[in-house]
């Protein structure tokens, strides 16, 4: 739940050797020269393993662990192959690959070499994340300390890695969060709690969403006897028109009326995952005081069965005014992202519009939890928003829009319903969502049903919420809407 203690120190070579938790090393075809130093006074092991025919089949940014190595007070010494000239996902990779031989008694991290520290460091605190509420269960991790020659240049380089895992970690934590505990409100305190960071935050209430006419977000949490908010974050750290990024939050989702199947319901605790991300790359651009203009719009509800649940049937007026004909009660992410889509256009007027949401089935059938489905109605924004997410490993792929889907949602009731079938249902709701952007306004939706909580571990993450598209974001903003 925290992110684990990282501090930097010039460290002696009797620092290294007495340190009593894992002791990370790196060489590749040679050791580097802290590796050679520290293998002098663990009896040349060091040099006998890389002898070995082990080393030979450890690849780039894997590593070799030494057990209880004589003449170290160390009860592991971690030797991690690293090139000299590696790149950057190869750092984060061997920071992760660390993470992994990390105890509850810590590290240190002979690192005066290290090319990509910042990267390491990322992979190491991003892989190392862990997340129980009985804490009493497991020892927490250790602290990490990094040798290297220069501790004040080292802390401040590492600062804004540093506070990006930290970024990711809490929205991790807002995935994991059970919806009795992660409630509408609770989650509403705590992004809140982020006009700490110098955020500023609104918390729109049932009687203002009322008033602006969200009806269709309404809906969707009139089941429920958790109260519906929106959540605005604005972030000026640049003038001019903003990017607007904007998140499902469905704290839990039981399907409404038209009601999931018991197995595996449980899953839909993450179904405000696209709001977790949304807030975690806040959190970041905030923390790390980006110089852009981004405003977060969240929408916080819960999809409860209940006498005063919305049913099919029923038809709802959005507040852009288009009505929609509700055919079932679990396509619910639309209705609330429609409403605040359309809040963001008409309140900001932002040059891109970026939504994040688990919003179907379908797209975790089709790309699996490997990579996300992204549909855009520009390519220069989506192209960026694709290379972002290469440069930070978080896998995405493009998905179709075309107006042939159109026929899909159409009803004679309605505007449209909200529903297109079983064929295309990615797509039948990207469709949907595009129906709420204003023409001029460069549009990507991000439907991440797949990619939020992966099945297993994944190199950057235990297993459990990824906390996928938080770093993308955060590059996105860096390289496209920073001067
Ligand atoms: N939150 C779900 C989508 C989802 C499913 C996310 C599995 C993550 C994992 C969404 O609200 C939903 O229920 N979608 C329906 C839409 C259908 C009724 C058109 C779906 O995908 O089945
Ligand atoms: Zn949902
Ligand atoms: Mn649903």
């Amino acid at each position: 739940m925290t992110m684990i203690p990282v501090d930097f120190a010039t460290s002696e070579l009797n620092d290294l050797t007495g340190h009593s938790g894992c002791l990370v090393v790196f060489a590749d075809a040679e050791p580097d020269g802290d590796a050679r130093r520290v293998d002098q006074s663990c009896q040349g092991a060091i040099a006998r393993a890389m002898a070995s025919e082990t080393w030979t089949d450890v690849k780039p940014g894997e590593a070799l662990e030494l057990a209880f190595p004589a003449g170290l007070s160390a009860e592991m010494l971690l030797l991690v192959r690293l090139p000299r000239d590696a790149a950057e996902d190869l750092a984060r990779k061997a920071g992760a690959r660390i993470a992994r031989s990390l105890g509850s008694q810590g590290a240190v991290i002979a690192a005066r070499s290290v090319a990509h520290l910042p990267q390491l460091l990322e992979g190491l605190a991003l892989r190392a994340y862990r997340w129980t509420l009985n804490t009493s269960e497991k020892k927490p991790l250790g602290a990490v300390t990094v040798a290297v020659t220069d501790p004040e240049a080292a802390r401040a380089g590492c600062a804004d890695s540093l506070t990006r895992a930290e970024a990711v970690h809490f929205t991790r934590d807002l995935v994991n969060e059970p919806a009795n505990i992660l409630t509408t409100s609770e989650f509403a305190a705590r992004i809140d709690a982020m006009r700490d960071l110098g955020l500023e935050v609104e918390i729109l209430e049932e009687t203002d969403l009322e008033a602006l006419g969200m009806r269709a977000l309404l809906a969707v949490g009139q089941g429920s006897e958790s109260p519906s908010k929106v959540a605005v974050m604005r972030w000026a750290g640049a003038e001019g028109a903003p990017l607007a990024l904007i998140g499902k939050g469905v704290v839990f989702d039981t399907g409404g009326i038209s009601i999931k199947p018991a197995a595996g319901m449980e899953e839909m605790v993450g179904d405000m995952g696209g709001a977790g991300v949304v807030a975690g790359t806040m959190r970041a651009l905030a923390a790390r005081k980006a110089k852009a203009h981004v405003v977060g719009i969240v929408g916080l509800v819960e999809n409860m069965p209940d006498g005063r649940a919305q049913r099919p049937g029923d038809v709802v007026t959005s507040m852009k005014g288009d009505t929609i004909e509700v055919i079932n009660t679990d396509a619910e992410g639309r209705l609330v992202l429609a409403d605040i889509m359309w809040y963001a256009q008409t309140r900001f007027e932002p040059n891109a519009m970026i939504d994040l949401a688990t919003l179907t089935g379908a797209m975790l059938i089709a790309l699996g939890h490997d990579k996300a489905g992204v549909f855009s109605n520009d390519d220069a924004l989506c192209n960026d928003l694709l290379a972002a997410c290469a440069n930070e490993d978080e896998g995405a792929w493009r998905m179709p829009l075309a107006p042939s889907y159109d026929a899909l949602i159409k009803t004679r009731v309605a505007d449209m319903k909200n529903t297109g079938g079983r064929a295309a249902g990615a797509i039948t709701a990207a469709q949907f969502l595009q129906r709420f952007v204003k023409p001029g306004v460069a549009w990507a939706h991000i439907d991440i049903a797949g990619v939020s909580q992966p099945v297993g571990e994944t190199e950057m993450s235990p297993k459990g919420p990824s906390g996928w598209g938080v770093r993308a974001l955060d590059r996105l903003v860096r390289d496209r809407f920073e001067a």
